[in-house]
């Protein structure tokens, strides 16, 4: 615009950023006590209100596929979805394998592009979930890319009493030594939280949280977090949760839309009309989540 000084906003809109990894992402939030959310798309929308939210508040983001994402999306439309979103953003953005479940599925991950994995082998035995963590972590880290891993269990709603959820408890000393053993990047913890839960009600064990972070050092992960309290994040993150992953509340958000958009009008046929208004109720549910989690304006 000649005449014109281009504002740092204009300048920053036309920057076009490839995907980033999770590793300095995450080593930053550590370092400034804050956590990076971490959240589950399913399809366009969800790629596009995670994206449009960590614009508006500035902040770092993750978008995460689980296995049953990437069977209904499709392996390279993930990819190529999140990577367009990612170049036209002015945010750091990581794609990151949520759950994978066994070595094959992380390296066809990472040979499609993503930015970050994760090996879950929390139903194996300690010696087994070390084995393939390990071989996965060689395997990525030969590429650059960072592993989070998984130690303890965090069980998912409505199969679980509260003494399985304490039983299944990330041990703070086993944690030390496989991280020791697998030099993972990050560690998803067993703490009290629980997947899918609808409503904010896990009571999380901070003081384990705490004592995992000293005894490992590195940047721990939150899961089945919809259903943490929002004084839940704030001890969390005080503690050592450095990466909260989110998907239960976005299915809630988008549903809640795409529902109340059939109510007002039942005669609809233009499905734009019905998703568009799930996406934007999904754009909200992110941004207040990266409020909690203190990434708003760190990017
Ligand atoms: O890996 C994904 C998360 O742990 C999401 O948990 O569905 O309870 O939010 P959530
Ligand atoms: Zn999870």
């Amino acid at each position: 615009m000649p005449g014109k000084a281009r504002t740092v906003q204009d300048r920053r809109r036309n920057v076009h950023m490839p995907l980033v990894t999770t590793k300095e992402m995450l080593k930053k939030a550590q370092a400034e006590r804050y956590a990076v959310g971490a959240f589950n798309a399913n399809n366009l929308e969800y790629v596009q209100a995670i994206i449009e939210a960590a614009e508006e508040e500035k902040a770092p983001v993750i978008l995460q596929a689980s296995q049953g994402a990437i069977k209904y999306a499709g392996l390279k439309m993930v990819v190529a979805m999140v990577k367009a979103a990612a170049e036209e953003a002015s945010v750091p953005v990581a794609l990151h394998l949520d759950h994978g479940t066994d070595y094959k599925q992380n390296v066809k991950c990472l040979a499609a592009g993503f930015t970050s994995l994760m090996f879950d082998g929390s139903s194996l035995p300690f010696e087994e979930n070390v084995a393939i963590t390990k071989k996965i972590v060689e395997m990525a880290h030969a590429a650059g890319i960072p592993v989070e891993a998984e130690l303890g269990k965090v069980a998912t709603a409505g199969h679980v009493t509260e003494e399985e959820i304490k039983a299944l408890m990330t041990d703070p000393e086993e944690a030390k030594r496989f991280v020791e053993e697998t030099e993972v990047d990050s560690l998803a913890v067993a703490v009290g939280s629980v997947h899918k839960m609808t409503t904010q009600a896990a009571k999380l064990d901070v003081e384990r949280i705490a004592r995992i972070r000293e005894l490992t050092g590195v940047p721990l992960v939150l899961h089945g977090a919809s259903g943490v309290t929002d004084e839940g994040y704030k001890m969390g993150i005080a503690a050592g949760i450095c990466k909260i992953n989110i998907a239960t509340e976005l299915n809630k958000a988008f549903t809640r839309g795409i529902r109340e958009a059939l109510q007002k009008n039942p005669d609809e046929i233009d499905p734009r009309r019905i998703a568009g208004v799930g996406r934007d109720y999904m754009k909200e549910a992110v941004k207040a989540k990266m409020r909690l989690f203190g990434c708003s304006g760190k990017a």
